[in-house]
């Protein structure tokens, strides 16, 4: 390790309010901001964090802070995209785990570069969108995810991960599971397509495009209508504190679901691909159990998505999970449902 890099800065008692969209105020023992693998590896080396865990933080946007936390946050802040390959067909960009996500996506559409478009106004960044798989609108990352590369703790090497290793599922990763805490995703690269093709399967896109009469949309209108779309039904942080969908819609076998669409004719449901499981919408059921614009001091459900739970001010990381497991239970009770979070509990 060249010893010309200055170790970063690392500051005490540090507050994540800013740095968590759900606006949570609690502390991290140690926070410090890296720009480049070399800046941790040589942090690593200098071992003087080593008794406490270390959290490797995006944009704070798929978390819930129920504490102060007793370790190293770590801030990834790599930024850069870049071509890396292309063909006639196709082009390979890979943007730095620092880069905020809906910035990347941006400039693939203003380069016409088709794949990622659906996935507008996802808050975070580029390094957290394999943890979960992210989607939106039909689409998920692991359609035109090509490899991440990830620094390993342990060996302290950048490891190359193809889609099959990130083992991708609804909202899942490998990253999540077995390598949990053993790698800092460091660089993510995508094979998009340069000859566009909108995907507007997503009901909610063709009503968009149907009412401003576009019949051959480009992927810049598949975006502007997935940023409408998003923007009519889910707050903006940056006005009331939330982490997007609070819950991961849940899957039924054939038999759990044939029952509930017995007693339930209406639910909406999607079958899931490759399997005889069906998909319901958490928001519908949460809905329907009476707590869509629930509100309990700043603690609430957002009154035009049921999925969402929303902190309207000062209420703490707690008070929001006390409020999902009452969610979770009404939904038990009611459906015979079992819910399970999508946000990451601190
Ligand atoms: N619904 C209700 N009431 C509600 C909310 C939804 O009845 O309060 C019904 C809708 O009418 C619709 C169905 O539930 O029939 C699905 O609703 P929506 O299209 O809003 O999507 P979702 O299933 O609630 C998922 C993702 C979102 C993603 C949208 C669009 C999950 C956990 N959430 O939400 O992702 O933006 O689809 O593709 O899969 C996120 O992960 O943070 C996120 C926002």
């Amino acid at each position: 390790m060249p010893s010309s890099i200055a170790l970063p800065r690392v500051l005490e008692n540090y507050s994540l309010q800013s740095l968590n969209t759900f606006g949570i105020d609690v502390k991290a023992k140690y926070f410090v901001e890296i720009r480049s693998i070399e800046q941790y590896h040589h942090l690593l080396n200098a071992g003087l964090y080593s008794h406490v865990p270390h959290i490797f933080w995006g944009g704070g946007s798929n978390v819930l802070l129920t504490q102060d936390l007793n370790a190293l946050v770590v801030k990834v802040a790599i930024e850069g995209i870049e071509v890396i390959k292309e063909d006639e067909h196709h082009v390979w960009v890979r943007a730095g785990a620092g880069v905020v996500w809906h910035d990347f996506v941006q400039y693939t559409v203003s380069h016409h570069w088709a794949g990622i478009e659906n996935l507008s106004l996802i808050p975070g960044t580029v390094g957290a969108a394999p943890m979960q798989n992210i989607g939106a609108y039909g689409v998920e990352i692991k359609d035109t995810f090509d490899h991440l590369q990830a620094f390993h703790l342990t060996n302290q090497v950048l490891e190359t991960f193809d889609a099959e290793a990130c083992r991708f599922g609804y909202r899942e990763s490998y990253f999540k599971h077995e390598g949990k805490g053993k790698y800092l995703i460091a660089y993510v690269c995508f094979k998009l397509n340069k000859i566009a093709k909108a995907q507007t399967s997503y009901g909610a896109i063709q009503d968009v495009l149907n009412a401003k009469s576009i019949t051959q949309p480009s992927i810049q209108d598949v975006s502007d209508a997935v940023i409408e779309i998003r923007k009519s039904k889910l707050p903006d942080p940056k006005e009331i504190g939330n982490s997007g969908s609070f819950f991961k819609n849940p899957t039924l076998d054939a038999t759990q679901a044939a029952a509930l669409m017995e007693k339930y004719p209406e639910i909406p449901h999607y079958p899931v691909a490759g399997s005889s499981e069906i998909k319901f919408p958490a928001g519908w059921l949460i809905e329907q159990a009476g707590w869509k614009g629930f509100r309990d001091g700043d603690a609430g459900v957002h009154a035009k998505q049921a999925l969402v739970l929303v902190n309207y001010g000062q209420a703490s990381g707690k008070q929001i999970l006390a409020l999902s497991e009452k969610i979770k239970q009404s939904i038990l009770s009611k459906f015979g449902v079992v819910l399970e979070t999508e946000v990451n509990i601190l």
